[in-house]
């Protein structure tokens, strides 16, 4: 059984879903890996890296034509028709891409995203949304911290005392966290909302300060509590409350990182224009969740547009939508190991493929089989 790793195709994509680290292993189990000519090349990783992994060199037609692929992104219409009825495809398939879903069963593919795995203990070591996010999160300031036109650390000089940044983080997942822990170590003074009450002791053990908004109704405090972990649409109610306090905070941030998502949803708009025009000049707004909102452009912020920079109102606002693709090298090695233990679940110890609907993680990232769409 060959297992295939072609080249990304998808506009800026620079991923690579296996690198020398996983082939090495993978080779180790007994499989036979075959890597497409260039697939790392844009996450730093040359052909013979992989040829040195034990990885045999291929065309594209050879890689997508493998029994199992191991993807990034999903298969476009050129890369489905190279792919085999009944091959077995792994990949960020987007859960809710419900034409894009039909598109792979249609290919006759068994196809597993694997956003859809449950956020368990078990099933950390292949969170994708997590190894990614966390690398949104550090990037985003990143490049706040670029575009922001002073320092993001409080310093006495000889010609005299520069204030530290204030940065505000709307949304504290995966992402949120990692943007308060890089924040905080440039020195910045950070603030921090979440509909979810949970996490407002990680906030604080990051240093930074979490905006409280109380619960005032029991509907409010049951859709706090969000399900599986993520976080559902909050009560008008809240938001209302929330929006004032976070308007107050973000009119005097330098800084603001939105993250806030809800699976499945449109992003909920938590920085309004009239936030915006209330910023100091000079700031700089990331919105992760740009691309994400109702229009499909904007996120947390209306004036986001999705893979710009732009400037409204004096202020930055940036709509980078694949951030983890501009930290190439580490997002590929984290996620290919995360492909690594997948794996694991649907190859038998005699080397065959299988899918065990037994297993909660197999089960709940199976999005296609025998020509249908399984998802859940
Ligand atoms: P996400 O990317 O779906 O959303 C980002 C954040 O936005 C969430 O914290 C969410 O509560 C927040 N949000 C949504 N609407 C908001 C609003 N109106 N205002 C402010 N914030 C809003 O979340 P992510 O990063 O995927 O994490 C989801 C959960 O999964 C977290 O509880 C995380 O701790 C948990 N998790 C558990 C894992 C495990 O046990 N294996 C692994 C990874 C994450």
């Amino acid at each position: 059984m060959q297992i295939g790793v072609p080249r990304e195709t998808a506009a800026g994509e620079t991923r690579v879903a296996a690198t020398p680290e996983t082939v090495k292993k993978l080779k180790g189990q007994g499989r036979t890996v075959i890597v497409e000519s260039g697939a790392g090349i844009s996450a730093s990783v040359t052909d013979a890296a992989y040829s040195a992994a034990g990885a045999e060199i291929v065309d594209r037609a050879a890689a997508l034509g493998a029994e199992i692929v191991l993807k990034v992104r999903a298969p476009d219409a050129d890369e489905l028709g190279m792919m085999k009825s009944g091959a077995a495809l792994i990949g960020m398939l987007n859960p809710f891409d419900a034409e894009g879903l039909q598109r792979l069963a249609s290919a006759g593919l068994t196809s597993f995203a694997l956003e859809a795995a449950p956020r368990t203990s078990r099933a950390q070591s292949m969170d994708v949304l997590s190894s990614q996010a966390n690398i949104a999160g550090y990037k985003a300031v990143m490049i706040a911290a670029d575009k922001y036109q002073r320092f993001f650390p409080m310093l006495m000089t000889a010609a005299g005392t520069v204030k530290a940044a204030r940065v505000v983080i709307l949304g504290v997942g995966v992402a949120g966290l990692q943007a308060i822990a890089t924040a905080k170590r440039l020195g910045a003074v950070i603030e921090a909302s979440d509909v979810r009450p949970s996490v407002k002791e990680q906030v604080e053990s990051l240093g930074a300060k979490f905006i409280e908004v109380p619960y005032e109704t029991a509907e409010e405090k049951e859709a706090a509590e969000g399900v599986g972990g993520y976080a559902r649409p909050m009560p008008q109610s809240w938001l209302d409350r929330q929006k004032v306090e976070v308007a107050k905070r973000i009119a005097a941030a330098d800084v603001v990182i939105s993250t806030a998502l809800i699976p499945g949803r449109a992003a909920p708009v938590l920085i309004t224009e009239e936030m915006v025009k209330a910023m100091k000049p000079g700031s700089v707004i990331v919105d992760i969740a740009a691309g994400k909102g109702a229009d499909g452009i904007g996120g947390n912020c209306p004036l986001s547009e999705a893979d710009k920079t732009v400037i409204k109102h004096n202020i930055t606002i940036v709509g980078e939508t694949n951030l983890p693709a501009l930290v190439a090298a580490d997002s590929s090695a984290l996620y290919a190991r995360n492909l690594l233990d997948f794996l694991k679940l649907v190859i038998d110890k005699d080397g065959k493929f299988l899918v065990n609907m037994e297993d909660d993680i197999v089960a709940a990232c199976l999005m296609t089989q025998a020509g249908e769409v399984k998802r859940k």
